[in-house]
This record gives C-alpha cells, structure tokens and sequence, in this order.
C-alpha cells in the first residue's frame, strides 16, 4: 500500500495545461496547478503511474525528488549531490540528464546539465562503488533540472517515451498531429462520443483514432511500457491492479454506439490510417462502420451525418499535392462546400495560417492559441448554419 505524498509535473503542449489540471484531478491528483507547459500535481505513487496510464493530454509525467534554493552551478551541484538516487536506480543503469531554464535565464544549459550528472555520478560512485554509463539514446533513467529563478527543481522521468507515442503508429504519413494534441483538439471541440466527428484531412487517422480510443473508453498507455517500470522502488502489484482496471473500464465499452469518419485526397494517407487503426486494435469498428476512412477530397466529400463535429488540421505551409490549388484557393473552395452541405456542423481547424478565416470567407467564432510543438497555431471554431449558404447566394442575387 503507498501512501506518502509526492510532488509531480505533468508537461504538455502550451495551451492546453487547464484542460489537464481536469484531466489529472478526475484521476485522483491533488492540488492541480496549471503553469506554462504542464501542470504540478500531488499524489501517490499510484496517482504517478495512473497518470502515465491514463492521461491523454501530457506528454511526459515527471516525480519531484528535490526542490531547492539555487543561485548557481555549485549550488546546483550541491542539491544534486543530496538526493538519494540509490532508491531508484544504479550503476548498472544508463542515465540521462536534461537541464531546462524558465523565461529569459541566460546560463547555459549544457554546463548546468554536465554539473547536474556529476553529481549524480559522483554520488552513486561514492555509495556503490561504480558509476553509470551515459546514453542520450536510449536512457534507462532520464533526470530533468529546471531552473526557475532562485529554485531549482530535480526530477526523475516516469514516462520514457513521450506519452503521446501510444505504441500503435505504423509509419508517419505527412506531418501527423502528436496523439496528446489531437486528444486536446477534440477536448477544446467539446467532442463527446455522442456526436457524429468527421476529419476530412485525416492524413495518419490520428483524431480520428484517438477519438476511437476516448469511445472505447480504452486508457492511452495500454498498449505501452513506462520508465518507472524500470526503477527500483517500482510497485508491480499496483501497477497490475491499475492495468487490469482500466482493461475491465475498455471491456465494459467495446460495444460503444458512435459514428466517427475520416478522409484525406491521399490514398497512401487512407492506408496508412487504416493500418493504424488495425494496430490500435479497431479492425472490428472498420468492420461495423463505427470508424470510417475513405479516400476523398475535402472539397467533395459527403457529410456522415445531419449534424455533427469536424475536427481538423488542414495542410498548411507548403503544398501538400503535386498539382493542387494553392492552400488559400483550396481553403476557400472546401468553405463553399462546408457552407453549402453541411448546415447544422460546427467545424474547429488547427492551423498557423492567422488568416486562415479570411481566406475561407467566414467568420470564426472562437479563436484559442495552441502550439503544436514550437509552432504557434490557432483552433478556430466555425459555426455551420443551416441554410445560411441559400441565403447568401439569394442575398448576392436581389442585390
Ligand atoms: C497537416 S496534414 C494532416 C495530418 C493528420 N492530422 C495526421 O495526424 O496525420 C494535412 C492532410 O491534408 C491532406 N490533403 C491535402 N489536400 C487535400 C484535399 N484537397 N482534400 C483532402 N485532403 C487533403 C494531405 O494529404 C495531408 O494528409
């Protein structure tokens, strides 16, 4: 049974820290404080691990293990020397260091990082008689520092791999969303499983199956393996208890009613989507139709339902097909069909064009900032009125 209080750090895409203070305290986390590219928490260890297996908006989920006064290097190294890394692991295992300084600190983060592992080295050196390999690579352990001010912080990583890596993507089709940034997307459209979802430039299937997985009630880190399975003070009864629940929680919703459609002009986008979809263990929804990918182009393609929600990210930067329209005349001619077919949607696009509205001649009526990874975006909301296409075409003919 665990039951000490621990301090943690969730990371995500800036932008969506709120929405993951509601995401972990619906988990059980304590004292959810949103800052700028995560959220701190408290918990349990078994908060920790619940975290990694459930969340589907961080992207890493870090345990504080020192938080300290800290002028410079040598103080650093001093905090870092404190800590007892011996609980958790040793010299047989390789280790990485990361060093992150908040807002405008100009020191400099390579020599703060070797300081940091030094004394991490140092220290297992002096209680364990040898010392771990390095490996940037591959880490067994990583170890983050993030200098706030007069504060340092010293973390141990939980995740390894990003948590936005589910353990299902075949093969990238072109510039696929992060799964953590598609799952806020939809979190920000307010999508629940109730309301039909197109993604008319699907490319990978990412929104599309992480919507698949909300449905299906199915916990993002099922399907994958986390750091803190690899440290010393790892509790495997807790863990398995935390796995068969949230297998019983998929079980329970395998036969969940939802209607959920995907296309993309690109046939090899739709292939590779539709062998995601199979990896993610979805072959019956492609067989019943609940999840749908076609070939098709956005400016053509047919409505699922009366009304619902599309949730995209339309190319953007460069031409995304050899011989296609340019993006603003391809924007513009995919409104025409949006105002014209699909009355009663509202459609919510990610995109770092500003002028992505003018170019498609309607007015947004939400506009949230978003970075996917360091590029600032914007997700706009369009509101699709019924008949407002047969109104402004009879509009623009009396005058
Ligand atoms: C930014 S990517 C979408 C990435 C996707 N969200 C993912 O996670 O993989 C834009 C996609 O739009 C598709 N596309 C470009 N022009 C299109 C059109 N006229 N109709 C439909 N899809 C189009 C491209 O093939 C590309 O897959």
């Amino acid at each position: 049974m665990i039951a000490a209080a621990e301090r943690f750090f969730a990371v995500c895409p800036r932008g969506l820290e709120a929405l993951l203070a509601q995401e972990l305290t619906a988990l059980g986390a304590q004292a959810c404080t949103p800052q700028a590219g995560g959220v701190a928490f408290a918990g349990t260890l078994e908060t920790g691990y619940a975290a990694n297996l459930h969340s589907r908006l961080a992207s890493r989920v870090l345990r504080e293990v020192c938080q300290a006064p800290c002028a410079n290097e040598d103080d650093l190294y001093a905090a870092a020397h404190a800590v007892a890394w011996e609980r958790w692991f040793d010299a047989r295992q390789t280790l990485r260091v990361d060093v992150t300084l908040a807002g405008s600190q100009r020191s400099n983060a390579g020599f703060l990082t070797l300081r940091v592992k030094d004394a991490i080295v140092d220290r297992l050196r002096a209680r364990t008689g040898a010392r771990p390999c390095i490996d940037r690579a591959r880490p067994d352990v990583r170890v983050f520092a993030h200098l706030d001010g007069r504060v340092a912080y010293l973390y141990l990583d939980l995740s390894g791999e990003a948590l936005f890596k589910r353990g299902w993507r075949a093969d990238k089709a072109e510039a696929p969303l992060k799964e953590n940034l598609a799952a806020g997307l939809l979190a920000l459209a307010g999508w629940d499983p109730s309301q039909p979802l197109l993604d008319p430039f699907c490319g990978s299937g990412t929104i599309a199956l992480e919507a698949a997985a909300i449905a299906a009630r199915r916990a993002p880190g099922l399907q994958r393996r986390f750091a803190f399975e690899r440290l010393r003070d790892f509790d495997a009864a807790c863990w398995q208890q935390l796995l068969a629940q949230a297998q019983e929680q998929a079980q329970h919703a395998a036969g969940a009613a939802v209607k959920i459609a995907a296309s993309d002009a690109a046939p090899r986008a739709i292939e590779t989507a539709r062998r995601n979809a199979s990896l993610a263990g979805f072959e019956p929804w492609l067989a019943d139709g609940r999840l749908q990918f076609a070939v098709a182009d956005a400016r053509t393609v047919a409505p699922p339902a009366a009304a619902g929600l599309i949730v995209t990210n339309p190319p953007y930067g460069v031409q995304s097909q050899p011989g296609d329209s340019d993006l603003p005349t391809l924007m513009r001619q995919f409104a025409a069909h949006l105002k014209r077919h699909f009355g009663g949607w509202t459609a919510w696009l990610l995109s770092a064009d500003l002028d992505l509205p003018k170019h498609m001649r309607l007015r947004e009526t939400r506009r949230i900032v978003l970075f996917n990874g360091p590029l600032a975006c914007r997700l706009f909301r369009f509101e699709l009125r019924a008949g407002s296409y047969r109104r402004a075409v009879a509009g623009a003919r009396l005058s």
